[in-house]
């Protein structure tokens, strides 16, 4: 981030310590850091802890000669590559919505042309309220993006969603938005194909195992047991992978969908097989098992035809099939750094997916409703929930295309956050 100005605006929420770790991490990554400390954020963060991590004055009113002199508010507004709002205050959210520009802050958020990203930080009664749900629906039309909030326990004690993502996290963001605004251009050549590859090659020198469709478990030469899934979230990340550089093998049961360009094609047919080609594939740094591996196989599956025997139907004795996504998520030399897991679920979407995340020990869980009514299975958008570690991001319904696209540059971002705190 080196040649990137970041104007950060501190509202006033007691989450505003955590902001504090957020521009340290900026400043590691070698951005350029510009605050504006909200009067409710002086409440919780003085201008000098401000000042001291950002290596630069902080600023706070809208009417100082001395600033508006040196640097005036438009000024402040136009040189930053991204505007960054943590904590994001239900007041905030509400003058943006309605374009107020009363304090420094509300007027260079509307003087300016540059990506606004929001870290939303309030009580989850205040967060549901009517009026800030139609704020939240106002600023997402109006383009702005939202890091988080996330879910849990709030300082003010209760329990819900509303509080602020965690400063990594947000980071990430960042890192996804400025990326993501360099290649904004090619976006939807970006999704179309190989040859139209973006110059921003994200995961270049990485390489990315993704398993998707199902497995077909064989209960004897002409039948089986299958689950639904038609490979295409799988195949548009495998996809998004490689046009931002990756190297990266495909790992698929049976599909109907054509063979992608540039993508090294593992064809399988059981979660035996599939497991066997995932430990053949490794090392790789990202590792995404898209796929609806069946839990169980035929114990022994016959070796021909079963004839239907009058009216006994035969007994088909299963065993459980070996957990892909499990076995890479174990710890050892050959773990890829980011493993992402699915979730699908019919019910209790985000309380399974949080059990699922931590009974597999994956990094990430992509969540998303697979009932009758979502259309997700087959369909060609799908709604997911992210969730890593505590926090719960819920993403719009987007084509399966972007949701690759958008979860692989947040992939790329992680990576480079690990290479960081590594260094
Ligand atoms: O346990 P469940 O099937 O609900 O978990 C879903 C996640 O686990 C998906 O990411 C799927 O690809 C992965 N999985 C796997 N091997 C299995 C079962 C599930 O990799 N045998």
């Amino acid at each position: 981030m080196h040649d990137k100005t970041i104007l950060l605006i501190i509202g006033g929420g007691i989450a505003a310590y955590k902001t504090l770790e957020l521009i340290r991490l900026l400043k590691k990554r070698g951005a350029t850091v510009r605050a504006i400390l909200t009067t409710g954020g002086a409440e919780f963060v003085t201008p000098l802890s401000v000042s001291t991590l950002a290596g630069d004055k902080t600023f706070t009113d809208l009417f100082d000669l001395d600033d508006e002199a040196k640097i005036g508010h438009i000024q402040l507004a136009r040189d930053a590559d991204l505007i960054v709002v943590a904590p994001a205050t239900a007041d905030l959210m509400a003058k943006m919505a309605v374009g107020l520009a009363n304090d420094l802050a509300t007027t260079c958020l509307l003087a300016s042309n540059s990506p606004i990203l929001i870290a939303p930080a309030m009580n989850p009664v205040m967060y549901e309220a009517k009026a800030t749900k139609r704020n939240r629906t106002q600023l997402a039309e109006d383009g702005v993006h939202f890091a988080g909030p996330a879910s849990g326990d709030m300082a003010c004690g209760e329990e819900g969603e509303g509080r602020m993502l965690e400063p990594a996290l947000i980071l990430n963001k960042i890192d996804a938005l400025l990326n993501q605004k360099k290649i904004e251009g090619p976006k939807s050549l970006l999704l179309s194909g190989h040859s139209d590859r973006p110059s921003e090659l994200l995961l270049e020198g990485r390489h990315v195992l993704v398993t998707a469709g199902p497995t077909h478990e064989p209960i004897d030469p002409v039948r089986y047991i299958a689950n639904h899934s038609s490979g295409k979230q799988g195949y548009a990340i495998a996809m998004a992978a490689r046009d931002l550089g990756a190297s990266v093998t495909l790992i698929s049961g049976p599909t109907s969908l054509p063979v992608p360009d540039g993508i090294e094609m593992v064809r399988v047919e059981t979660a035996e097989q599939m497991l066997s080609a995932a430990k053949t594939t490794l090392p790789a740094d990202i590792a995404v098992c898209a796929a609806a591996v069946g839990d169980w196989r035929v114990a022994k599956n016959a070796d021909h035809k079963i004839k239907k025997a009058g009216s006994k139907p035969p007994v088909l004795g299963l065993v459980e099939n070996p957990d892909i996504l499990k076995t890479l998520s174990q710890k050892g030399p050959k773990r890829p750094q980011l493993v992402i897991g699915f979730a699908a679920e019919t019910q209790d979407l985000i309380a399974n997916a949080r059990k699922k995340l931590k009974a597999k020990g994956c990094d990430w869980i992509v969540a998303n409703d697979v009932s009758a009514s979502s259309g997700t299975f087959g369909g060609d958008r799908n709604q997911v929930t992210l969730i890593i570690d505590q926090e719960v991001e819920k993403w719009p319904s987007l084509d399966k295309q972007e949701v690759a696209q958008r979860l692989m540059v947040e992939a790329a971002g992680r990576l480079t956050n690990n290479k960081q705190a590594a260094e």
